[in-house]
């Protein structure tokens, strides 16, 4: 029988402790690769104390082959759910060297371990920022892809690694062939419903759900609204928020794709994972201060740069082949920061 071993890099991090804990609770073995630069071992040690299943937990970069080789040769993962990476977009135009070395190298080191060790099976994290401008605000997968910053580049490039080598196995299949899916995240946001596992961001949050939280319970003074003059219903940018873990439970689908007639050998798939409905910044506040009771100061700011006005998904191709769908809607992503944002003033600290 196969082994039902799965290795997640990353895996302390905000989606991949989600991830751990859903896959823990589908009595899979986890091990757990990371190296902890943006994150805590609490999160796994709380993700452990939810589901009452233990996982394993290596701290190492995977960067570093020699130490990957030995947990693969260890464990013999029968798949790799790689969620390693920084995503810092701003950060990653000041130092675009350390997002490509992290993000594109870390990736190349991974997949030839994976090669080494004949585990071909993957699921990517990758990002609806991927796709370029387009005429319509509802991205398909088939969209031309043009990344406009560092961090979106260092994930297209590692769709077209990976996309290259799903290509040649086609040409010279291997015994174990490679089966990889692209999963592209719109806007995660929300927590566990437990309130013991949530984001954390480290000092001051770029993304708007967790700047929002902060300012409700008073760490943050005020929100800037980035821009109410585009084409939109109100005038501020409009994007496709999801529950991380209706996101996640799309990884266990993925999983289960991966050893389905959907993934022929040598195939390398992208998916859109997205409620498919998008809300814009006021409405993220409106909806914020009615769940919560609490009022959030925001000011309007000019626009950000490198900001689209509007951006949703279609989550067709993942409903039609990977048979999945959100279950969460926006009042359940918000009521779920809270209790996390509430439980855990401090974050992890
Ligand atoms: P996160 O920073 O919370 O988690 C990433 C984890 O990877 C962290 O625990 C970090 O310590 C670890 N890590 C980074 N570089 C590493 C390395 N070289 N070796 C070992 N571990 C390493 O981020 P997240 O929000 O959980 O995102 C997970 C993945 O999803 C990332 O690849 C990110 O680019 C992608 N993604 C996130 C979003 C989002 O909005 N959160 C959207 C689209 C895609
Ligand atoms: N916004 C504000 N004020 C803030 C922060 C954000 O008004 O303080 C606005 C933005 O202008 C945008 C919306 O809120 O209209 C969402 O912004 P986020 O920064 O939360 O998210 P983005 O859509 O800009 O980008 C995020 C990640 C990217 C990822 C993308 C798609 O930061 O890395 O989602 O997954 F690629």
């Amino acid at each position: 029988m196969k082994s039902r071993t799965v290795l997640i890099t990353g895996g302390a991090g905000y989606i991949g402790s989600h991830a751990c804990l859903e896959l823990l609770q589908a009595d899979f073995n986890v091990v757990v690769v990371d190296n902890l630069s943006n994150s805590k071992l609490e999160s796994l040690t709380r993700v452990q104390q939810i589901t009452g299943k233990t996982l394993t937990f290596y701290q190492a970069d995977i960067r570093d082959k020699a130490a990957l080789s030995d947990i693969f040769a260890k464990e013999k993962p029968s798949t790799v759910i790689h969620f390693a990476g920084l995503k810092a977009v701003g950060e990653s135009v000041e130092q675009p060297l350390l997002y490509y070395h992290n993000n594109v190298f870390g990736t190349l080191v991974l997949t030839e371990v994976m090669d080494e060790a004949e585990v071909r099976q993957l699921v990517f994290s990758s990002s609806a920022t991927v796709y370029g401008e387009s005429d319509s605000p509802q991205y398909t997968e088939d969209f031309p892809l043009g990344a406009i910053n560092p961090y979106g580049r260092s994930k297209a490039m590692i769709e077209d690694i990976l996309r290259d080598l799903s290509i040649a196995d086609k040409n010279k299949p291997h015994k174990t062939p490679w089966k990889i899916a692209l999963l592209r995240y719109f806007n995660p946001i929300g927590a566990h419903e437990s309130g013991l596992i949530g984001e954390d961001p480290n000092g001051i949050p770029n993304n708007l759900m967790p700047y929002v939280s902060q300012v409700a319970i008073g760490k943050l003074e005020q929100l800037s609204v980035f821009g109410d003059d585009y084409p939109t219903r109100d005038g501020t940018g409009v994007r496709d928020y999801i529950h991380v873990v209706d996101l996640v439970k799309g990884h266990l689908k993925a999983i289960e794709a991966l050893n389905s007639d959907i993934f022929s050998s040598g195939s390398c798939k992208a998916y859109n994972l997205g409620t498919g409905q998008g809300y814009s910044v006021l409405e993220i506040i409106n909806t914020f201060e009615s769940v919560t009771g609490k009022t959030i100061n925001y000011k309007i700011s000019p626009r950000r740069s490198g900001d689209l006005a509007e951006c949703f998904a279609n989550p067709n191709l993942a409903l039609k082949e990977l048979n999945w769908q959100v279950e969460k809607n926006l009042k359940d992503m918000i009521a779920d920061t809270w209790n996390w944002q509430t439980k855990n003033p401090q974050g992890y600290n």
